[in-house]
């Protein structure tokens, strides 16, 4: 079964977890990148991020969007931004198709409700059916120890092709 993880990280905790679901998977990684990204700090990044995650402002990525026809599972990671998926991943999502495909949810926040944000992916990708969600609080290195047997859990299950909750 062919897997592929789709991420988008704008201060790392999504591409810190990302590669250590890739150890656990050896599935391949596409890191979702903004032909004009983020301020990475101060006013203007939450500002601007979290207007354009209420607005669901569309964006244009610096890459094309990968080839999904070979997966069969697709397992989508993204940070949490205003309560909701943040913007970047939402504008991937209105363009990606997942016809038959097996999905999994990761979420990372810094401690709000991820619900909402799994509510939404699950109601605008009808096309792919959502077997498993999970959510971290800003994973690094420094809280891997904590989440590293929950992250085990939950690739078990992907690699099982089991649901996950
Ligand atoms: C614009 C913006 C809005 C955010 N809104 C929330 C939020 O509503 N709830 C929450 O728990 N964390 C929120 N966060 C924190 C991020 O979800 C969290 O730090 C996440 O781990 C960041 O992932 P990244 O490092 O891969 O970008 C927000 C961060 C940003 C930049």
């Amino acid at each position: 079964m062919e897997r592929v993880l789709i991420y988008y990280s704008l201060d790392g905790h999504t591409h810190f977890l990302a590669e250590q679901a890739q150890k656990l998977l050896g599935c391949d990684v596409y890191r979702l990148q903004l032909a004009k990204d983020y301020p990475s700090k101060g006013f203007a990044k939450y500002y601007t991020a979290g207007r354009n995650t209420v607005l669901r402002f569309p964006h244009t990525f610096k890459q094309p969007l990968p080839d999904l026809s070979r997966y069969e599972v697709v397992i989508l990671a993204t940070p949490i931004w205003a309560g909701r998926v943040c913007a970047p991943m939402y504008s991937y999502l209105k363009q990606a198709e997942f016809a038959h495909k097996d999905l999994y949810l990761i979420a990372n926040c810094s401690g709000g409700d991820v619900s909402k944000c799994f509510s939404i992916i699950k109601n605008m990708k009808h096309d792919g059916h959502v077997r498993g969600e999970i959510s971290f609080i800003n994973p690094n290195e420094a809280t891997f120890g904590s989440d590293s047997a929950r992250l085990k859990a939950f690739c078990d299950a992907v690699l099982l092709n089991e649901s996950f909750q």
